[in-house]
């Protein structure tokens, strides 16, 4: 076993603050930096001003703090290639390198390996011109699925019942898929991969809609909650054997081992799991109750799929209750958000019991010995709260979140109230 580790964490979001938070709780790690990390993660990491996408920067920041893992939270720097720039360099790393990370970086590849891995999902057909998609709309009905087959930040997909609209979004974007619409609720799966094999977290869902009931608009995510309690208690062990385990063995035999998490978001369908998306890395804010309730060490984890010995640790195992996190999100978000809105609260809310406040989109401002707090994104912060059940933890969520305050501030009033559902999806096709 590992006895000492230091990590990095690149990364500035949400989902790298509950990264340091659980790296922190691992007696593993005796250190841990952050680049360039946001306000929050400054309790528990160094931050460092490095650009997560500057490969060449971050290779000497690591060698500069002597990180024995580098953990890579979001998916720019991934796609560009920064894992493989640490791993030329000799240091081990948690996220796929460039080829790898296709799986999140073209929709139409992920297909493709889906397809060859006889991996359960959407019929799809990669669309170059009107014609094909047209051709496409027709051959899958309504509600149409239309996605950019590039990385859109979470903007590339429109579901709709509008077939003018549907062909105007393939024109935006170029190169599209378009898919058969999946009927049942959406789950996060989260699975810690060393390039051969793979260990499940527990699943969650991620409320993607900005308003209550599921309308308006698709956004990063404004609330989530795990375990799942109506969900199959075979769930993991079922998308790792079907899903999970043949995506990293086609991706093996393709020369891109598949290192680091892969996100695999799922419709559970009359007829079973299938794939919407894969993502190669954590999901954010889906991933926060997850960490939340981990009860085995993280830093270790990461830290042997790094160097594809993930077999040589145990499995990762959860502690009974529930978590929830409420996103709390700036004036304009989706479309838009603000910046240097004053945030008061967060320090009330990070003393009630059980309740911990990540931070997404903040920045400090002022002089050292009079700093304010202010939003500095769209998502802006959430919070967590642990309980003895998912209606417990979003009590405790909800009372937190009410303790914090700043200008515009949008978040909604039913995360966790009851599972999410076909609603949502169904919500999102109405005008
Ligand atoms: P994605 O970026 O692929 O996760 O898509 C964003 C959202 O669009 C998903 O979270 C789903 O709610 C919805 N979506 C995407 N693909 C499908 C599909 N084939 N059927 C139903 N809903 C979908
Ligand atoms: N919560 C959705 C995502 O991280 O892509």
């Amino acid at each position: 076993m590992t006895t000492e580790l230091t990590v990095l964490v690149v990364g500035t979001g949400g989902r790298e603050h509950a990264l340091v938070r659980a790296l922190a709780a691992d007696p593993a790690v005796t250190a841990l930096h952050a680049a360039p990390g946001n306000p929050g993660m400054a309790t528990d990491a160094t931050l460092h001003a490095v650009d997560p996408l500057d490969g060449g920067a971050l290779v000497a920041l690591a060698q500069q703090v002597g990180a024995d893992l580098v953990v890579i939270g979001p998916e720019a720097p991934l796609v560009a290639g920064v894992a493989d720039d640490l791993r030329g360099a000799g240091i081990a790393v948690f996220g796929p390198d460039r080829a790898a990370a296709e799986l999140e970086g073209s929709k139409a590849f992920a297909k493709e390996v889906m397809a060859a891995a006889g991996v359960p999902t959407a019929r799809a057909r990669t669309c170059h011109d009107p014609e094909e998609t047209a051709a496409a709309l027709d051959e899958f009905g309504t509600p149409y699925v239309v996605k950019d087959d590039a990385l859109a930040a979470g903007k590339g997909v429109v579901v709709t019942s509008d077939r003018d609209e549907a062909l105007a979004h393939a024109e935006a974007c170029g190169r599209v898929v378009v898919e058969e619409f999946l009927h049942g609720p959406e789950v996060s799966l989260f699975a810690v991969c060393d390039g051969t094999t793979a260990y499940a977290l527990q699943p969650a869902q991620d409320f993607k809609r900005i308003f209550d009931g599921g309308r308006g608009p698709n956004t990063g995510g404004m609330g989530s909650y795990s375990p799942l309690p109506w969900a199959p208690q075979d769930l993991a062990t079922t998308v790792i054997d079907d899903i999970v385990q043949p995506t990293l063995d086609e991706m093996r035999t393709r020369g891109a081992p598949f290192i680091g998490c892969l996100y695999v978001g799922l419709a559970l369908t009359d007829a079973g799991p299938r794939v919407i998306e894969f993502n190669a890395r954590f999901g954010d804010p889906d991933v926060q109750p997850v960490l939340a309730l981990l009860d085995s060490p993280l830093g270790q984890l990461l830290h042997a799929a790094a160097h594809g010995r993930l077999a040589e640790v145990p499995a990762p195992r959860f502690r009974d209750g529930a978590a929830v996190s409420v996103v709390l999100a700036s004036a304009g978000y989706p479309e838009s958000s603000s910046k240097g809105d004053v945030i008061t609260g967060v320090g009330r809310a990070n003393g009630v019991s059980d309740v911990d406040v990540i931070h997404a989109g903040t920045a400090l401002t002022g002089s050292d010995d009079s700093q304010q707090l202010v939003t500095a994104g769209g998502r802006v912060l959430s919070v967590r709260a642990v309980g003895y059940d998912v209606a417990d933890a979003r009590t405790r969520a909800y009372a937190a979140a009410d303790l914090i305050a700043f200008d515009g501030l949008q978040r909604r009033t039913d995360i966790a109230a009851e599972p999410l559902g076909v609603v949502e999806g169904a919500a999102a096709l109405e005008p």
